[in-house]
């Protein structure tokens, strides 16, 4: 059957279709090309969160051809989309949010004629171009000629103060999940994979680096003053993974194949975190199967990047609170190098299947960390996450605790919980536990081999653990993993297993004696313990998990800072642990560190939390949430204020304090 006639009967949802592999060359990278994947089913399913019609037309290719104004805060140029349309079809109809849509025209000029629907607040606008009917296997160019806002959700603009070096500017970009269609106009899916090319022109003294091979280093000479980087992606991404910096870099090389990018004053800090960067990379192709993207780099953005990592192809952007000076958090790059297979190769088709990204990449994330470092540092990092799956169990409504989520109505970021990343991770445990790891292992590097560069939901998932671990012979296995159950409802199945490590449980044993005021600080053996020790012991609630408050007396609290300087910790994590504690108690002496955390970076993660610590107490906590974002909120990214716009202060602020 042909493409197009697939394409065509897909119109109705759900419709088991072949989709993405229609009309796709293999994907191209320079590594040795991964396992063809022909036999898989893909399900094409309506993405809730996109405009567009794929199973009329979609974007196959993107090129860009972008100047960064970094006075005027604007991207604008060209966005060059390869359309292929269903025979007869005479509509594209693409993706954008809050652009300046100059004209659409054809690659002789000619224009064409489109139309901009209603805005919609979550999704933002359909952008209807109107074509010759399509022909099968031919493909159309439409050049959309346009300028981003200065207030694109995906971008950030910093001020020369706002960077490490103080000198330069600095613009990046952070597309997932539905944030591309600001800087981008088009089909903003993750289920649309589209490979893509760049020139970026920047001022002389920047660099711009994107997550694609580099193919001009040194830049090429542009009209004054400015120069230019080209990039291509020779794989089809989906478009949330496109993504931009530019700033005053440099780069060092830490193995074969592997290096950071950051500000010249991070870089040598950056090297020395992160020198273990290529045995993750043999680590994670020794459990999974070859990496498939050429180069894997790092970049360390300016505090106000508001994750911890993006797993952008080819070079993860990750937040500077991960340089803890002591290799504690590699984690997270574990993490993000676990998604050019989870997530980069497979992807969630849409973010209703977000734990397929996360869950997956978490219990990947951890094998790794096992491999490099060992089963007792990844039996901790196991427990930390599965303490906070009990406290998001707890404070979330139980429809939002199954993993696959209805998002209808909703922002993808609403799914944006520990469920996903622990919930998943710990479903995947149970499946390799009972199993064994070998079987498991081999099912996972097959999963992700006959899936790659394709979209996947959970009943692909389901369809493609039957076939190939459990089988129809095992009714037994098939009953004792409950598969539906982890996928479909709410809440921990009864076959789930806390994960036991004994240095945490000997830090509990130690928390619960301070807690219960059963010693002084100084009977805590801190400096012997690790980062994960640290965390676990902050972490501590005298009601098992949750938010517990008034547990500790202000004698207590002030030793604890005191014996722990804490006031003096560097460590991201373990500050936000102590404040976290700080706040609950209204701890006022603590509230110096505390805005001194909240005004020097923007990861949501962290600031999230504490404002919505500080606004649940009151009297005390509201006027220093007021007076402290005020402060905070210039300096963060759209991603972090419009978050936290929704906790302090209402709408009112938010309009006012930008
Ligand atoms: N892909 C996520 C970040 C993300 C998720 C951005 C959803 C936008 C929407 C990334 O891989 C991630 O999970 N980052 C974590 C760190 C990780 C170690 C758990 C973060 O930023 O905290
Ligand atoms: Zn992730």
């Amino acid at each position: 059957m042909s493409c197009a006639r697939l394409a065509a009967m897909a119109s109705t949802l759900a419709i088991v279709v072949a989709l993405s592999g229609c009309g796709g060359s293999a994907p191209k990278s320079d590594m040795p090309p991964l396992p063809a994947s022909a036999s898989a089913p893909v399900t094409y399913e309506r993405d809730l969160h996109s405009w567009a019609q794929p199973q009329v037309a979609r974007v196959k290719h993107v090129d860009l051809d972008l100047v960064a104004d970094f006075v005027a805060k604007t991207l604008s140029g060209t966005a060059t989309l390869d359309v292929t349309g269903q025979p007869g079809a005479t509509e594209v109809v693409l993706d954008v949010r809050n652009l300046e849509i100059r004209s659409v025209a054809d690659t002789g000029g000619d224009a064409l004629p489109f139309l901009l629907g209603a805005d919609d607040p979550i999704r933002g606008q359909a952008l209807t171009v109107t074509v010759p009917a399509f022909a099968a296997d031919t493909v159309q160019k439409i050049v959309v000629t346009y300028s981003t806002r200065p207030d694109a959700a995906a971008l950030q603009w910093l001020t020369p103060a706002q960077t490490a070096g103080g000198r330069q500017p600095f613009l990046f970009s952070q597309g997932q999940a539905i944030l591309t269609r600001t800087w981008v106009p088009t089909q903003d899916s993750p289920g649309i994979r589209q490979t893509w090319s760049a020139r970026i022109t920047v001022p002389e003294a920047l660099t711009a680096v994107m997550s694609a091979e580099m193919l001009t280093p040194d830049g090429e000479d542009a009209d004054e003053a400015t120069h230019s980087y080209r990039f291509r992606m020779t794989n089809p991404v989906p478009p949330y993974l496109i993504a931009l910096a530019v700033g005053d870099l440099a780069f060092a090389p830490v193995g074969e194949g592997v290096g950071v990018w950051t500000e010249p004053g991070r870089l040598e800090a950056a090297r020395t975190e992160f020198s273990e960067m290529r045995q993750l990379v043999d680590a994670a192709e020794a459990l999974y199967g070859p990496y498939g993207w050429g180069r894997y780099d790092l970049l360390i953005l300016p505090p106000s990047f508001p994750f911890g990592g993006m797993e952008n192809p080819r070079l993860t952007f990750a937040t500077p609170t991960v340089i803890a000076g002591d290799k504690s958090l590699v984690s997270l790059v574990a993490h993000e190098l676990a998604h050019s297979w989870s997530g980069n190769l497979v992807t969630n088709a849409t973010w209703a299947d977000f734990w397929l990204n996360e869950g997956f990449t978490t219990y990947f994330e951890n094998r790794i960390m096992e491999a490099v470092y060992g089963r007792d540092r990844a039996l901790m990092l196991q427990v930390l996450g599965w303490g906070e799956l009990q406290d998001e169990l707890a404070a979330l409504p139980a429809l939002d605790t199954r993993l696959h989520l209805d998002l209808e109505g909703r922002d993808p970021d609403d799914g944006l919980t520990s469920i996903a990343y622990e919930k998943g991770a710990a479903f995947l445990r149970t499946i390799e536990r009972r199993v064994g790891r070998e079987r498991f292992d081999a099912w996972m590097k097959g999963y992700f081999e006959r899936n790659a560069f394709r979209p996947m939901n959970a009943a692909g998932f389901l369809v493609d653990i039957r076939a190939h671990l459990i089988g129809a012979d095992d009714p037994a296995l098939e009953r004792e993993l409950q598969l539906d159950t982890w996928v479909y409802q709410p809440g921990l199945p009864s076959n789930a297993v806390a994960p036991v490590s004994g240095a945490l449980t000997a830090v509990d044993t130690a928390a619960e004696a301070f807690f219960a005021d059963r010693g002084p600080a100084s009977a805590i053996p801190w400096s012997g313990w690790s980062t994960q020790e640290r965390q676990q012991f902050l972490a501590w609630r005298p009601d098992g998990r949750g938010t517990g408050r008034d547990w500790l007396s202000n004698p207590q609290l002030a030793d604890l800072e005191s014996t722990l300087n804490l006031r003096a910790e560097g460590n991201a994590e373990v500050l936000f642990g102590w404040l976290q504690i700080a706040v609950a108690h209204r701890y006022q002496p603590a509230v110096p560190t505390l805005e001194r955390f909240l005004t020097s970076q923007g990861r949501r993660k962290f600031v999230l939390p504490l404002f919505t610590s500080l606004w649940a107490e009151g009297d005390w906590g509201r006027p220093l949430a007021t007076r402290i974002y005020a402060r905070a909120r210039p300096g963060y990214h759209p991603v972090t204020t419009g978050s936290v716009d929704d906790v302090v202060g209402g709408p009112g602020l938010a309009a006012s304090g930008s």
